[in-house]
């Protein structure tokens, strides 16, 4: 005796509902991880490096806190034009930088930005640092510390001076959000576990850092 068993798969409707096509910064996470820009940058805070070691493994700056650090503005202008601002590949001390970062185009650009801009963190409190000249500031940066011996930036006339062991600093103005510049002196270790750059909260006095933050975001 035979026993047939039909089977009937029929279409399952409404099961997987589909996310609306969101905003922007929804589509621009789909850009993200689509163009692999995660292979080289997380974007899912706080921070995870718990050793040396997982900072060498970095191919690229964290970007969770993007949102708090960066400028709308620049950040998409950046994107499709990237120019290097770290002389030296990330995490070398001496390999060049060879600027050969990806470059989203058009509405992925766009996109990406706000996708990034919506990763803030409550680190970083607003309108503490208005930009301005700050002439003590300046004489932190140039003179007390050793700021310029790792940053560059351009004086008065437009010379450019200063080491390249750190990030240029020249269009902070345009590129930081001061306001995550004064945050990240107060409390680097939030953001970098792991840094080439000392720790100047505790040296300077709580003033210098407020107007040493306050030159930085006026650096053109
Ligand atoms: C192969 C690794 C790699 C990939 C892939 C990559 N990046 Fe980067 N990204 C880097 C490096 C290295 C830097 C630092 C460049 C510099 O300082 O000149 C950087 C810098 C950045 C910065 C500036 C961060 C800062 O703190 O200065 C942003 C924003 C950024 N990348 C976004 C993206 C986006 C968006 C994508 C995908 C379209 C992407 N990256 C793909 C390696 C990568
Ligand atoms: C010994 C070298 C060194 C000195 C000195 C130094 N920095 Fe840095 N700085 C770095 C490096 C390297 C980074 C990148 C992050 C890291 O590894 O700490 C950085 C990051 C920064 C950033 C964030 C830039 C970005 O795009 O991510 C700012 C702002 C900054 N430094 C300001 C200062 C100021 C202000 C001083 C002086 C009070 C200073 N630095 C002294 C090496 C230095």
């Amino acid at each position: 005796m035979k026993l047939m068993i039909a089977i009937f798969a029929g279409a399952l409707v409404g099961a997987a509902v589909s996310a609306p096509a969101g905003a922007s910064p929804a589509d621009g996470k789909k850009v993200f991880e689509g163009q692999k820009c995660n292979a080289c940058h997380y974007t899912d805070g706080p921070a995870k490096e718990k050793s040396i070691a997982d900072q060498l493994a970095k191919k690229g700056p964290e970007l969770w806190y993007a949102g708090s650090k960066f400028q709308r503005p620049w950040l998409e202008g950046w994107l499709t034009k990237p120019e290097i601002i770290r002389s030296l590949a990330y995490n070398s001390l001496t390999d060049k930088n060879k600027g050969d970062h990806p470059k989203p185009a058009g509405a992925d650009a766009k996109n990406v930005a706000d996708f990034l801009m919506s990763l803030t963190t409550k680190e970083v409190k607003a309108g503490k640092i208005k930009p301005k000249r700050s002439l003590k500031g300046r004489l932190v940066f140039n003179k007390k510390m050793p700021c310029t011996g790792c940053h560059r930036s351009a004086g008065k006339k437009g010379k450019v001076s200063g080491g390249i062991s750190g990030p240029t600093l020249i269009g902070a103005a345009k590129r930081l959000n001061p306001d995550w510049v004064f945050a990240y002196l107060n409390n680097p270790t939030f953001f970098k576990p792991f840094k080439a750059m000392p720790t100047f909260a505790g040296i300077l006095k709580a003033k210098d850092i407020k107007n040493v933050a306050t030159h930085v975001s006026t650096l053109k």
